[in-house]
């Protein structure tokens, strides 16, 4: 990977912040978008916009052409089996709001009970609460190691002729847990029980795979994949989205309307209710042929040598604890310094031009584990380097300093 090349694809990366190079280590909340999914986005304004699946005109019809290519192009990504399978939702939040309410409405009853792990983003844990709320179903949690790692014995004995669901995360957004999903699959599926995976953190790291995973849901947003805000896919398994009632109603998610009866859309469109978000699945689709000429190998391996040479570097500082162990990680740090509160050591960093995410990173129950406010995140993409972690590691010793 020619990364001096790379970086100049994306424009944001050349700015000074606070008077020093900007150092983007915040790619787990968000990624940066290459200068192809930018123009995409304004070419489509400029030159293509029009409504889709409504007008006969051209300008429509080829809009549509183009949504339902980007369609295509997920589809091929994820290697699912029908371009129906793919919903265009909001982003990954939406997607599994979408699945659990069509559950609480038609898959749980009281007694039921919804597996979830302690690694979690709240965003795979509320809308399960809610859904239980409503539906009297019982949430189960799988425990997590102090290498952050499920407790795959407490998770097989979870298992029983209760549970309805599995929801949980393919890699962790606050530790960079790579979960072993496949173990969790065949362990439901051997008791036909379905899986929804939470993807929002693995899509930007590796190939997935939806039917080799075989999971029935595989949700993911499209700003952590160098794609546009406010715009996510939700994967499903043909059986299940028929199976699931719509989410919202409106228009396009309808075949045809009288007070007495309206009867829904086929999918993909019964889960696509209003007009959707056409220039940011342009953005997408570009964002994912934009990766995929990088390709994902070379992403993962290049990847995981800046992992490794930020965990060695960071390692050396005395009194910086690293949280998240486990052997098979996404490039994600989450760490503090002793004594040292994660806020004091974000603004300093920012100080010096490097951006890193502070807080609980909306997992809770984590930094609950472990007795903590919340961790300093430092998250890596393919454009990051070597040197930048340098910079971090000079940045880390300046806060010791300023604090002891
Ligand atoms: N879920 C995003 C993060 O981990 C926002 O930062």
């Amino acid at each position: 990977m020619n990364i001096e090349q790379i970086r100049k694809d994306f424009p944001v990366l050349h700015q000074e912040v606070n008077g020093k190079p900007l150092v983007y280590f915040d790619n787990a909340a968000s990624t940066q978008k290459p200068k192809v999914v930018i123009d995409r986005v304004a070419d489509y304004y400029s030159n293509e916009h029009s409504n889709i699946h409504r007008g006969v005109h051209s300008l429509s019809a080829a809009a549509t052409e183009e949504y339902e290519l980007a369609r295509k192009t997920v589809q091929s990504h994820l290697n699912a089996s029908y371009d129906h399978e793919i919903i265009f939702t909001k982003g990954t939040t939406d997607g599994i709001n979408l699945v659990a309410n069509g559950f609480s409405r038609d898959f749980l009853t009281a007694g039921d009970e919804v597996i979830v792990s302690e690694l979690e983003h709240h965003s795979n844990i509320v809308p399960w609460q809610m859904a239980c709320e409503q539906s009297g179903a019982i949430l189960k949690v799988i425990p997590i190691t102090n290498s952050g790692e499920w407790e795959m014995e407490t998770f097989h004995s979870l298992l029983s002729d209760r549970t309805k669901l599995v929801a949980v995360n393919h890699i962790s957004n606050a530790l960079g847990t790579i979960n072993p999903v496949q173990e969790v699959i065949a362990a439901a599926h051997s008791k036909g029980i379905p899986v929804l995976l939470d993807g929002a953190q693995a899509v930007p790291h590796m190939a997935v795979d939806v039917q080799r995973l075989d999971c029935e849901f595989y949700a993911f947003s499209g700003h952590k994949l160098f794609g546009p805000t406010g715009i996510g896919v939700l994967y499903g398994k043909e059986e299940w989205l028929n199976k699931l009632r719509p989410y919202q109603g409106g228009g396009d998610m309808i075949k045809s309307v009288s007070f007495e009866k309206t009867t829904y859309n086929e999918l993909p469109f019964k889960f696509e209710a209003g007009t959707p978000n056409i220039a940011g699945v342009l953005g997408l689709k570009s964002a994912i042929d934009y990766a995929n000429q990088i390709g994902f190998d070379a992403i993962a391996d290049y990847e995981q040598e800046l992992l490794e040479y930020g965990t060695e570097k960071l390692s050396q500082i005395e009194g910086l604890t690293i949280y998240g162990t486990s052997k098979h990680k996404a490039s994600v740090i989450s760490f503090l310094l002793n004594g040292i509160h994660p806020y004091d050591t974000g603004t300093i960093l920012d100080k010096l031009g490097i951006a890193v995410r502070t807080g609980h990173h909306c997992t809770e129950p984590i930094m609950t584990k472990f007795g903590i406010p919340g961790t300093v995140r430092a998250s890596f993409a393919f454009y990051n380097t070597k040197e930048e972690i340098d910079a971090l590691y000079e940045g880390l010793l300046r806060v010791k300093k300023m604090f002891n």
